[in-house]
Parts: C-alpha cells; structure tokens; sequence
C-alpha cells in the first residue's frame, strides 16, 4: 500500500471514530446516572403473569407498621409449622441461625451481637417470653418480612428452612424445662 492510501485510511477511520465517541460524552457522569440499587432491592421486573415455581408466599409485605403488627398476628393464627421438631431441623435450624441472626441477636440469642449494637432499637432477646410465647406462624412471619429495624429473610432463607430456624429458636433459646 502507498503511503498516501495509507494516511487516507487513516484519517478515514479517525473521522468515523470522533463522532461516536463525542456522542457518549460526558463520560464522567456515566457512573454517576446508573439507577441505584440498595441492599436486598431487586431491579428485576417481574412480569403479572409470572407464576414462582417454590415456596410461594403466604402473604404480602407489609406497607407499614400497622400493617406488619396486624398481619403477624394473623399469621400466627393461621399458619402451621409443617415441620416437626427433630434432631435434623434443630441441626439445620443452628446452623441458619448462626448464618443469619446470630450477629444481632447473639450465640445466645439475648440480643447481644455485635452488629445489632448498632441498632435503634436494639435487636430483641429472643429468649425473653414476648418471643418463645409467640405461636410459630407469628414468628415465621417477622422472618419473612422483617421487623421495625431487622431485615427481611424471605428471599435468604426458604419457607422450610425458616420454619427450621423457628424450632431451633423454640427449642434451644427458650427456657429450660
Ligand atoms: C441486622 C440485625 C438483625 C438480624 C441479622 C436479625 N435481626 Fe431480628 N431483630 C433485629 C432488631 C433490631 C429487632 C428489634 C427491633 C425490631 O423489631 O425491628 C429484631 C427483632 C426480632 C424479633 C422480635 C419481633 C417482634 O415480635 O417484635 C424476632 C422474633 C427476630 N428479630 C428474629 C430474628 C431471626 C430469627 C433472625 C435470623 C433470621 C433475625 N432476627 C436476624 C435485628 C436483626
């Protein structure tokens, strides 16, 4: 190739590119304009006649605190723990409470961890009364959707393995017989 075809391709593809460089411009800003998506948030949009292939939710989040003190009393009225308390669900249920909650409610369930140190209010002594009185479809329901400060676990945690958690709570923070 002579060196002059050359330079013309050159200047060729150097005005094809500037264009389409200066159309993304400013490009500084690009990080800055993305959506922002927050801890626990899906962008997923999911289409009305999407049908969940497990563990469909037994009922709806709440939108708002009466809403969620209302409907965890209606859970506990409602729901059944389909799940019997065996050596198997107690392993299982330590084993999601050490991943799960242990870091706000404690190894012993008093409410002592470390992250929950940070929270107002503080995160609850699960021992306590107020907690292993509840019937277990109450306390299904704060796992799922959460609570005043605590996160929800429906999306971490499948149906069977929080009702797995709740026998473990029942059974190994609760009083002694
Ligand atoms: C990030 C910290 C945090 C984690 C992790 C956490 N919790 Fe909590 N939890 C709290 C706080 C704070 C409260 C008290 C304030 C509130 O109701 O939100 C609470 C309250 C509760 C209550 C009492 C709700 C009521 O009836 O008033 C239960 C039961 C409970 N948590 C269970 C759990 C279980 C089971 C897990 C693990 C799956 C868990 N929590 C994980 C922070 C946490």
């Amino acid at each position: 190739m002579s060196p002059q075809r050359g330079r013309f391709r050159v200047r060729c593809l150097v005005m094809l590119a500037i264009p389409a460089v200066a159309w993304s411009l400013p490009w500084d800003e690009d990080m800055q304009n993305q959506p922002s998506v927050k801890a626990q948030e899906s962008v997923v949009v999911t289409s009305s006649e999407s049908v969940p292939v497990s563990d469909r939710e037994l009922f709806a989040a709440p939108d708002g605190l009466i809403e969620l003190v209302r409907a965890r009393l209606v859970a506990g009225q409602t729901l059944v723990n389909p799940i019997a308390q065996s050596p198997e669900s107690l392993d299982r249920g330590r084993q999601l409470y050490e991943v799960h909650c242990l870091v706000c409610h404690g190894a012993q369930g008093q409410g002592d961890g470390t992250v929950g140190q940070k929270f107002v209010p503080q995160p609850m002594d699960l021992t306590l009364d107020y907690v292993q009185l509840q019937p277990d479809g109450q306390l299904y329901y704060t796992i799922s959707h959460g609570s005043i400060a605590m996160p929800y676990y429906r999306q971490a945690i499948v149906a069977e393995d929080r009702w797995n958690l709740i026998n473990y709570i029942k059974e190994a923070l609760g009083p002694d017989e």
